[in-house]
């Protein structure tokens, strides 16, 4: 059977007015250079953004990793980076290493969500974009539509999805080698929970229907996010999802975005935000945030030829959504620092509150536990002596 793969590569270089987003120069740029470029080495692609990412779409036939493939995006995205420069565009080129640049761009700064598959008649799948957070932000949401009936029914329905499906999580907190787990739904539902609990740490990597070994989901979680310890940012991930068949149907897969869940994000990437389902090339504007997803919905012929993508958040049952989400943002950010509306201390993007804190205990005074009493006692004896 011939095989087909599905490839996104996701940056951010460079955007207007701060992290907000590309300029029509930029997507005009980066659209014209895939023109030129694009035909002889891959069959099809889109382009879509959303707040200050781009994200490169392309169908072909070379396989996951594939060089060709990435050195594509990569000079596309990195034509794009020049461009910015020129522009004055903010964070121009923040997610390209050129030096770093070794046959894939796999543990650069591009996000890439990669699946390979033998090609079905009719081929549906889902492309996700999120801004302003991690890959933790897909945890919750995925794990509803491939382990929960209550949001998948097809679950309980579809005769192809009764053995349910299995994921492989990655630590992401883990640096020295790539250290994953397999968990199957709904067999070991309460590990996978327990893991997946932990946005900052523990993230999807990928999903696949436990019977059939059809891989259905793939997100950018394959790096680790402390580089010498240190957190180096959000990397505002991507995913491909496909649907129908031996998968959850497109509106599974979409519904437990309603929720809004908070996750890390949003102003200095160190916040707890809900994420937002929003429609493609969204800007950002307060707080930075909330956190924004994507999701575009696309067929692929057999030759490798896309239809056009559809906006699944541009409905109006998501306008209704997005005021709640909005409510439910305003309201955490009502306390400000305070609490869980700041992310945990190792969390945070930004290393200043580290330092300070470190400075601040130094002027700290310390009395030994007791010592009043002992220093009464002492008082009580002198005057008894007197
Ligand atoms: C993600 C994003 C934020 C920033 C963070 C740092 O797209 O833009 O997570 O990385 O707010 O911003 P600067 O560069 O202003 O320090
Ligand atoms: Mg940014
Ligand atoms: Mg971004």
């Amino acid at each position: 059977m011939d095989k087909m793969t599905l490839s996104c590569i996701k940056a951010d270089i460079g955007s207007v007015g701060g992290h907000v987003t590309p300029s029509d120069g930029l997507l005009e740029c980066v659209h014209d250079y895939m023109e030129e470029n694009a035909p002889g080495i891959i069959s099809d692609w889109d382009i879509n953004w959303i707040g200050d990412d781009i994200s490169l779409l392309m169908v072909h036939d070379h396989g996951e990793n594939s060089t060709e493939v990435h050195k594509l995006a990569l000079d596309c995205l990195n034509a794009g980076a020049d461009f910015a420069r020129k522009q004055g565009l903010y964070g121009a080129g923040q997610d390209l290493d050129a030096e770093a640049f070794s046959g894939n761009v796999r543990g650069m700064g591009p996000a890439v969500s990669e699946i390979e598959f033998d090609k079905r008649n009719s081929e549906a799948f889902i492309l996700f974009a999120a801004d302003k957070t991690d890959c933790g932000a897909f945890n919750l949401p995925f794990y509803l539509a491939f382990a929960d009936p209550f949001h998948s029914p097809g679950l309980m329905l579809a005769k192809s999805m009764t053995e349910g499906f299995t994921f492989r999580i990655i630590d992401v907190d883990h640096h020295d080698s790539y250290r994953t787990i397999e968990l199957k739904a709904p067999a070991d539902l309460y590990d996978l929970a327990s893991l997946l609990r932990d946005n900052a740490r523990y993230h999807i990597e990928s999903v696949w229907n436990t019977r059939s070994r059809e891989v259905a989901l793939r997100t950018s979680a394959d790096k680790c996010r402390l580089v010498d310890g240190k957190l180096k940012g959000k990397d505002d991930p991507i995913a491909i999802c496909r649907v129908q068949g031996d998968f959850p149907s497109s509106g599974e897969v979409v519904g437990p975005f309603r929720l809004g869940h908070y996750t890390g994000g949003a102003g200095r990437g160190s916040h707890a935000t809900p994420l937002m389902p929003v429609c493609m090339g969204e800007i950002i504007s307060f707080f930075d945030g909330p956190a924004m997803v994507m999701a575009k919905a696309y067929s692929v012929s057999n030759e490798g030829k896309l239809t056009e993508g559809v906006d699944l958040f541009d409905a109006p049952f998501w306008d209704g959504v997005r005021l709640k989400i909005t409510d439910k943002f305003i309201t955490m950010r009502e306390q400000g620092f305070s609490g869980p509306a700041m992310l945990n201390i190792h969390d945070l993007e930004y290393g200043g509150v580290v330092e300070k804190l470190h400075q601040l205990q130094g002027r700290f005074n310390i009395e030994k536990p007791g010592a009043a009493k002992q220093a009464d006692k002492k008082a009580a004896k002198k005057k008894a002596k007197k």
